[in-house]
């Protein structure tokens, strides 16, 4: 029959939907699995499984296409603004000017952080990484705003959204600010978004602060690159943590808590840190088979994909972003040639070539990121900066969708069988 799926199991036939989305492969709706048959699936790490329908992002790894609400990545990244990205994440479409300008003043009208927030901060050891100091702060939001707490109200979950995207850039910005020793800064909604947040981590209050246009507009756009990434680890964390209706800052805080790790959002100070060991070109050779020793833990980071088996379509932004940074602050890097070579002799490795290994978003953002002036700790805090607007625009849709389960997998268990308890003595 068309649109079912036949499973035969214990020699009987069961048939299951098929269902097919407006792009991509086609699902089995197992939903009825373990009812029907008893059994259930078996899928560590996800790989053949789609957790939640979703209308947001929608990648075709083989072929390395990424869409925002239908819209190519790369003609966001040259044309539009994260403010622009933001709104069409969280609505559905473009907005038009109007609808921009009043989204773009709503989200300043919430760049500032309750005073006492900052005595948080204060709690920390100056050495903190900034990661662990964004988990506790952004987790703190959940005991200030007690007017937005009922996630049943669509109107509650646009002013947590509002207040997430706008603080991430005051909060991290400060994280960078406490390891430094110098003042918080206060917003400055006369800038845009991202000067706004260029100004509070690189401004003094003894000096007047000037936003370079070419710095500005490289890291908006390295903020469009991160804001979405369908189902991806940190993502399916807050929509997890936020299936059981808890509160969206809480939820916010567990995926970057799930981002931080180096097989994900951390991969991007991973690699630069990999790029200075590895230093110089003629070391490289040394570093890939490495990287192909199954008995050394060394991986190539920024390399390899769960979904990409092709050139993210995000790294290849990102090189020519790296150049246009440059140039506009009249550097280079001696690692972006380390960084070029490296890619270019791994692509022509069989290993990285039969395993589809390719530079993925964070092989090249920590050389951009470095020559603006970024500890290579703040790396993976731009990034949750930047996701907070997909993350909250998946938690927005899972919420608003009256199907909508608490997530709670099941196990293939293979602990011990029941036995009687043995006691002290006899043991
Ligand atoms: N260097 C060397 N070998 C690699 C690498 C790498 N970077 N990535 C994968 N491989 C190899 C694995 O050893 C494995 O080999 P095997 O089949 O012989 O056992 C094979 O390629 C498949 O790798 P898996 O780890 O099974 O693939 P998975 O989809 O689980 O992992 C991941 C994807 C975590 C991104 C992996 O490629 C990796 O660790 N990369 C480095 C870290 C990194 O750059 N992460 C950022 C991802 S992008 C993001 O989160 C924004």
């Amino acid at each position: 029959m068309a649109n079912q799926a036949k499973l035969n199991a214990a020699g009987k036939d069961f048939d299951f939907p098929v269902l097919q989305g407006s792009v991509g492969p086609e699902v089995i709706d197992i939903r009825k699995l373990y009812a029907q048959t008893g059994k259930f699936t078996f899928d560590p790490g996800f790989t053949s499984t789609a957790s939640c329908e979703s209308a947001l992002t929608y990648i075709d790894g083989d072929e390395g296409v990424l869409l925002h609400r239908g819209y190519p990545i790369g003609q966001l990244a040259e044309h539009s603004s994260f403010m622009e990205v933001s709104y069409l994440l969280l609505n559905g479409e473009l907005p038009s000017k109007d609808e921009l300008d009043t989204f773009s003043y709503t989200i300043s009208r919430h760049t500032m952080l309750h005073e006492q927030l900052a005595t948080f901060y204060r709690g920390f050891r100056r050495d903190a990484h900034p990661m662990a100091i964004m988990c506790g702060v952004v987790g703190a939001l959940s005991a200030f705003y007690h007017d937005s707490t009922d996630i049943a109200d669509p109107e509650h979950r646009k002013i947590s959204s509002h207040r997430l995207i706008a603080k991430m850039p005051t909060i991290a910005a400060m994280a960078y600010k406490y390891a430094v020793g110098q003042p918080f800064l206060y917003p400055d909604n006369n800038l845009s978004y991202t000067g706004n947040f260029l100004r509070m981590t690189f401004g003094v209050p003894a000096e007047e602060y000037e936003v370079i246009p070419a710095v500005e507009k490289a890291m908006d756009r390295i903020f469009i690159l991160h804001a979405d990434h369908e189902q991806n680890a940190s993502t399916s964390t807050v929509r997890l943590a936020g299936s059981s209706g808890a509160n969206p800052f809480a939820c916010i805080a567990a995926g970057i808590a799930c981002l931080w790790g180096p097989a994900h959002g951390g991969a991007n100070e991973a690699a630069l840190n990999m790029l200075k060991e590895i230093g110089t070109p003629d070391r490289i050779p040394h570093y890939i088979e490495r990287a192909k020793d199954k008995n050394d833990p060394f991986r190539l980071m920024g390399f390899g994909h769960r979904v990409y088996k092709n050139y993210d379509p995000r790294a290849t932004v990102m090189q020519s972003t790296v150049r246009e940074v440059f140039e506009a602050l009249k550097v280079t890097d001696p690692l972006f040639e380390t960084a070029l070579r490296l890619e270019e002799i791994a692509l022509n490795d069989p290993y990285f070539v039969e395993k589809k290994l390719f530079p993925n978003v964070d092989f090249y953002s920590g050389i951009i990121l470095s020559a603006i002036g970024f500890p290579t700790t703040m790396f993976t805090v731009l990034f949750a900066l930047a996701r907070t607007v997909g993350w909250v625009a998946q938690w927005n849709e899972m919420i608003s969708d009256p199907g909508q389960k608490i997530g709670r997998p099941r196990q293939l268990y293979t602990g011990p069988t029941q036995r009687d308890y043995v006691p002290l003595d006899k043991r």
